[in-house]
């Protein structure tokens, strides 16, 4: 019998049984081929559940910059819109106009001149979607003025810092445009603008500052580009334009700094994108990126239609894609508000400034920067003379981490700094200074615990023989 039910084929009724009674549960999970035939839901679901039963809780994942928070009537709208697809805009035209409010809202927190009812931009679904769109705006109005000017536009390149996330190398690999970067060094932990300023020429499509740079946390000087650009492009006669990639600085600036000249303030500033999906507070996938006016976006680039009298303008390289996480949007916007918005960032702002103080305070470690942290992000590393004798290293400690559910990745910085190991916490909403208290007490806790050892771990040794550190899981920074 027993024999009979581990048959793949074998029926028993499971519709009758307890889920952990049925045959599927002494059957493993499919990994080549479709099963024979079909379950029930709550054997499929349970099966499917299962699977990531032992995975961090995503509110313990301090490694991710993605919304794992929302509350409870967001969660409800957005499940309600599961089944809408944005891209039928004729079935669903309000979700096209609420969409093209989301962009008006976005647009006015960077402070746009444009004057146009409708301000131009693009719904994507994520940063990495908005930045390709901006970038590929700035590439497209390079080569129509090169060629306007008849002159070669075989040769585009971009400028940036090494400090990039990986979607810039996608974007100039798939697009085939030189990138052009600058070292993050010990005296410039953000983009050296006149170093940036050295790479330029009249084939530079753009600079792509970042705020809130995903290795580091900090903000590249967006106002000194802009002014060292000024100056360039009139000294050459080039027209080299900024595109920001706000991911995350795009939700923190205007509420936390909006005093700060960052955006569309700025003259040379023509795009801007960011993540809506991060501290925009909405669950993933969601991007934004607006245009300093619609003559920005060339015209082969987007079509427009009239919804509800409204003319919306259609941007994107995906073509079908969720509706839900716009009524998420919106709703946040509703729900918080410009107060709102400022009190959840605040929060988050003041929590990881806390973990700062306690953290650098411990014997091990220095923040990475001594700065007052910018953005909710704080990023430290060892301090080298207690690393010069320590047994372990900050991937040990992410381990001992991860053994009490925090996601916590330690990475080796980009090149020129690569043999600088640092450790990065995001706090998002979701996460209060009790869980920050406790997240530290489990720190003190993992070092206490690794200052014990003996024996150097394979990490250290790792590291003393100049091997390469594997880290067990992703690179952290998107690379
Ligand atoms: C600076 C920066 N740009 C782009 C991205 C890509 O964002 P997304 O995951 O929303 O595609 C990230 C992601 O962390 C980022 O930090």
């Amino acid at each position: 019998m027993l024999d009979q039910k581990l048959d793949p084929n074998y029926r028993g009724g499971d519709a009758k049984t307890d889920v952990f009674g049925s045959d599927a549960m002494l059957q493993a999970a499919p990994v080549e081929k479709i099963p024979a035939g079909s379950t029930t839901e709550q054997i499929a679901y349970q099966m499917v559940k299962d699977e990531t039963f032992a995975q961090t809780q995503p509110r313990l994942n301090l490694a991710t910059f993605v919304t794992t928070y929302m509350d409870e009537y967001a969660t409800k709208l957005m499940n309600e819109a599961i089944n809408i697809n944005y891209v039928d805009e004729t079935e669903y035209p309000r979700i096209a106009v609420m969409c093209q409010k989301c962009i008006n809202i976005m647009a006015n927190l960077w402070n746009t001149p444009e004057t146009n009812k409708w301000k131009a931009g693009a719904l994507a679904i994520g940063s990495s979607e908005a930045c390709m769109l901006g970038g590929l705006a700035a590439l497209k109005r390079w080569k129509a003025r090169r060629k306007q000017a008849g002159k070669p536009y075989d040769k585009p390149n971009l400028v940036m810092s090494t400090g990039y996330q990986v979607v810039w190398e996608k974007f100039c690999n798939f697009w085939d445009v030189e990138m052009r970067l600058v070292p993050l060094t010990t005296e410039h932990p953000t983009l050296d603008v006149e170093a940036a300023i050295k790479l330029c020429n009249e084939n530079t499509i753009c600079v792509v500052p970042i705020q809130g740079v995903t290795w580091t946390g900090l903000n590249d000087d967006v106002e000194a580009l802009d002014a060292a650009l000024d100056k360039y492009n009139a000294a050459t006669g080039n027209e080299v334009c900024i595109h920001i990639d706000a991911a995350t600085g795009g939700f923190i600036l205007p509420f936390l700094d909006p005093d700060k000249k960052w955006d569309f303030r700025l003259k040379w500033v023509l795009s801007i994108s960011t993540s809506g999906h991060k501290f925009g507070l909405v669950y993933p996938g969601l991007g934004w990126v607006v245009w300093k006016d619609k003559k920005y976006l060339p015209e082969d680039m987007s079509f427009t239609v009239d919804y509800l009298g409204a003319e919306v303008t259609q941007v994107g390289l995906n073509y079908s894609r969720p509706a839900a996480q716009i009524l998420g949007q919106y709703y946040q916007f509703i729900r918080l508000g410009f107060e709102g918005y400022k009190n959840v960032q605040y929060n988050s702002l003041m929590i990881a400034r806390y973990l700062d103080r306690q953290v650098s305070a411990m014997e091990a470690f220095e923040p990475y920067a001594p700065v007052e942290l910018p953005n909710p992000i704080f990023v430290w590393r060892m301090k080298p003379s207690f690393q010069a004798t320590a047994k372990w290293t900050l991937y040990d400690l992410q381990d001992k981490l991860a053994q009490k559910g925090w996601m916590v990745p330690a990475y080796a910085m980009p090149a020129n700094i690569e043999q600088m190991v640092v450790m990065r916490v995001l706090c998002k909403q979701g996460f209060s200074r009790d869980m920050a208290d406790m997240l530290i007490a489990d720190i003190q806790f993992a070092v206490n615990e690794l200052n014990k050892l003996e024996y150097p771990t394979p990490t250290r040794i790792a590291m003393e023989k100049n091997l390469p550190l594997k880290t067990k899981s992703f690179n952290h920074t998107g690379k």
